[in-house]
This record gives C-alpha cells, structure tokens and sequence, in this order.
C-alpha cells in the first residue's frame, strides 16, 4: 500500500478553513469542492497518457492525451458524495457507483442498504472515495463489496485518515493505494477522528 499525504499548501489552508467549527454548511461544501479538485489532480497523477495527432493553429504535432483507461468512481455514502461532485468535475466522463453503508452507532461496524456500481468494474480502475478513514470499517466493508463485484485495481481517496483505519485498511487491503489530506492523531471512544472535522456528512449537508 501506497499513503500519499497531499500536503500543498492551498490544500492545508482549505482543510483548516473546514475543521473550524464556525465554518457554515455553506462554505464547508465549498470548500470541500475545492480541496477535492486538488487531491483529485494527486489520485490521478499515474494515469497513463498517450501521443494523439493534431494541429494547433501553427503546425502540427505529437500531443499527450489520457489513453482512456477507463475509470469507476465510488462514493461510499452519504459523505462519499461531497467528494464525489468536485472529482467528477475532473474527470467528467468516469462511469459512477455508489455503496450506501451507515455506522451502526454502538457496534461501529458497517451495515449495508445500497450498492449499485457499473457492470465492468473489473475492467477499470475504481477510486472509491469516502471524506473520512476513521476505524476503516465502513472503507474496508466498501472495498469488500467492490472488490465482490470484480474490481481488481482499487484506490482510496478521503480527506481526513486516522492512523488506525489506514492499519485496519493496510491489513485487509494492502494493494489499495491511500490518498489523503492528513493524518490525523487517533480516534475519539465513539470513532470520531482527533482532532479531525466532526461528522463530515453533518457538515456538508447541515444536519445533526
Ligand atoms: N465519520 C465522520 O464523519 N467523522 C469522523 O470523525 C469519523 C467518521
């Protein structure tokens, strides 16, 4: 397993601006935009590229083009799709699946109600994104399932990761490449990443 930290400095700032508690809904999903754009570019940066013919309005000339590998993304929900949203703004023409897992609250294990994902999923490379790693329960449930309906090439991209759910996701899925914002300290005794943000999908939608 591969853990890149996306430690830009633009991407620092933004991820401040949203563990701040006074930050509204409003410029939490902005932010949240904004910094999935930039980890986005980090995720992608191994995409294979080839040389197209073309002609700019000079001469012509050898151009670097995505081969067109294709790509799934993943939203792990409801959080997954904040992530989700400024990704696709990336790479628009990405097939999308989702997998709908809540955290049963007293056993902290994953607990599945959706899961609906392109049919070659063996064919692509999957980014699964999910904001926050914490236990890594829900991230390794999610990857199980993904790698069920026959995704072989799996890469994780959140916001925030808790030393112990990047353990837990190295122990049952070390070919899964991380790519994050930080690391945080450790988790809280209800699974909460410290000092992290809260609950991501409170933030973002304006619930509690
Ligand atoms: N999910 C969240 O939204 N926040 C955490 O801190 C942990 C899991």
């Amino acid at each position: 397993m591969t853990l890149t930290i996306v430690d830009h400095p633009l991407v620092q700032h933004k991820l401040s601006l949203m563990r701040d508690k006074s930050t509204p809904t409003n410029q939490f999903r902005q932010l949240l935009r904004e910094i999935s754009h930039l980890i986005a570019y980090e995720v992608t940066r191994d995409l294979p590229l080839e040389l197209c013919d073309i002609e700019t309005p000079m001469r012509s000339m050898q151009a670097p083009v995505l081969t067109g590998k294709k790509l799934a993304l993943v939203s792990i929900l409801r959080a997954g799709n904040g992530l989700l949203d400024g990704v696709l703004e990336l790479i628009p023409s990405a097939r999308v699946g989702f997998v709908g897992l809540y955290r049963d609250e007293e056993t902290l294990q994953p607990v599945q109600y959706y899961f609906k994902v392109p049919d070659d999923l063996q064919n692509r490379v999957v980014i699964a994104v999910d904001p926050m790693l914490a236990t890594g329960n829900s991230s390794v449930a999610a990857i199980d399932l993904l790698k069920q309906a026959g995704a072989r090439n799996v890469k994780f991209l959140c916001l925030l990761a808790a030393p112990e759910g990047i353990a837990r996701m190295q122990e049952a899925h070390p070919d899964v490449d991380i790519t994050t914002a930080a690391v945080d300290d450790c988790l809280s005794d209800i699974g909460y990443i410290l000092p992290g943000l809260g609950d991501a999908g409170d933030r973002m939608f304006g619930t509690k």
